[in-house]
């Protein structure tokens, strides 16, 4: 069959990925999926469950550093659209572990681009009708000030949260021209990625768009990230690990609404631009914690509130980020997206999700599931 585009995802085997995979074969059965994975600790294909029998989806298991194999399925598939999320993702790792994700994140998207320009310019039309997309992080940023500890109303309104909550900590907010000043050896790889994406497009001309979002939530998170991570705590009645006081603020959007995102961007994104991407929607980590909390306990018939006493004040975070809050203005603006939906209903579809989904849970933490993995592709 031939298909009207032929676009690899890298990472959709991971969280934000498997929402954009399963957006894009849904909506587009037109375009062939390829679903770039190496399966790592945070790939899981089971959140792919439901699409993975589509005729226009196909999974390749391959390392993102892998040029050679890399340039061969461009040129098998003949790929005219990347949507590159493939990366090492949490900061905690990045403490620990910054070879691993210099590795991956910025030589990783190095081979990618390599790759693609190579294959890209050998074609008649060269980059006529190609996209390189990259996704990346408001971490490349830094972190802003909290000069409004308190909360104010921040100087933008969107449908989606202009509802119950809608603060903001301090004045100020990252645009699409903030100088980057990364901190944490996770975000100065992700910097270093965004950088040769753009170098690529200056220096050879290839369409590239890089796009800096907020901190995504909703189902198939790996339970390492705040908000699952004290979910399937406070279901085993486990200590909640709250990092220094718990007062460091995030900006926090639903992982479908990135997802919607992504789509519009690829679509109809310009070339070379840059584009933020978040709700509007601080949340200090303690806030989040009580919100969770309460919606956990309700959900499984306990007592409202009864868990509190779950939370634990632990050694800060290294380098702990204080504030981050995305100005996501100019893509509402220039591409009419908006976030769909309000925080606190979010929560509430994402907590009633794992806990629907406990086997998905168990699965990750009790380490069977790459067990699985091995056992399937050792017999390869
Ligand atoms: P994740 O850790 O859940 O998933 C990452 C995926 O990449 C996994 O499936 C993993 O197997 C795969 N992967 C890792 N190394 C690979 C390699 N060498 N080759 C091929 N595949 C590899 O991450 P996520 O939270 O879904 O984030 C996806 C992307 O979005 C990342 O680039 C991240 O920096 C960015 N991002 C995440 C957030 C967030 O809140 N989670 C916010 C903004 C941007
Ligand atoms: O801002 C976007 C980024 O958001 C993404 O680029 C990253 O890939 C993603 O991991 C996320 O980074 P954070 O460090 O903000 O997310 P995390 O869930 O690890 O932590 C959220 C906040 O909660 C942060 O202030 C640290 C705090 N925290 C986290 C954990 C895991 C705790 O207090 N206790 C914890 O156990």
């Amino acid at each position: 069959m031939n298909f009207k585009r032929n676009i690899v995802i890298t990472g959709g085997a991971g969280f934000i990925g498997s929402h954009v995979v399963r957006l894009f074969v849904n909506k587009y059965p037109d375009y062939k999926i390829v679903n770039l994975d190496k399966l790592t600790y945070a790939g899981n294909l089971t959140n792919l469950k439901d699409v993975e029998d589509r005729p226009n989806y196909k999974f390749v298991r391959m390392d993102i550093c892998d040029f050679d194999s890399f340039l061969k399925l461009m040129q098998d598939e003949k790929i005219d659209g990347i949507i590159h999320l493939a990366a090492e993702s949490h900061v905690d790792r990045s403490i620990k572990d910054p070879f691993t994700f210099a590795m991956t994140n910025v030589m990783g998207t190095l081979s990618l681009l390599q790759a693609a320009k190579q294959y890209w310019e050998s074609l008649p039309e060269k980059y006529e009708g190609k996209r390189f997309y990259h996704i990346s992080t408001d971490e490349v940023y830094g972190a802003l000030e909290m000069t409004n500890p308190e909360g104010v109303e921040p100087p933008f309104t969107t449908t989606a949260s202009s509802g119950k909550h809608h603060l903001a900590y301090g004045t100020d907010f990252f645009h699409e021209t903030t100088k980057y000043n990364p901190h944490s050896p996770y975000s100065a790889s992700k910097a270093g990625s965004d950088h040769f994406v753009r170098a690529f497009h200056d220096t050879y001309g290839m369409p590239t768009i890089v796009t800096n979002c907020s901190n995504n939530y909703g189902p198939y998170q790996f339970p390492e990230k705040l908000i699952p991570l004290f979910i399937n705590n406070i279901r085993h009645r486990k200590p909640l690990p709250v990092y220094g006081k718990g007062e460091n603020v995030r900006d926090w959007l639903y992982v479908v609404d990135h997802a919607r995102a992504i789509d519009t961007i690829f679509h109809n994104g310009k070339v070379a631009e840059t584009y933020n991407i978040g709700g509007f929607n601080e949340w200090k980590n303690i806030d989040i914690i009580r919100l969770v909390i309460n919606t956990v306990d309700r959900l499984l018939g306990r007592a409202e509130g009864e868990d509190m006493n779950l939370i634990t004040y632990v050694t800060d975070r290294m380098g702990h980020d204080m504030r981050y809050a995305i100005d996501s203005t100019k893509l509402q603006r220039e591409l009419g997206w908006e976030p769909s939906l309000q925080f606190e209903e979010g929560i509430e579809k994402t907590v009633s999700w794992y806990l629907e989904n406990q086997d998905w849970l168990d699965n990750i933490t009790s380490g069977a599931y790459e067990k699985y993995y091995e056992d399937m592709y050792s017999k390869r």
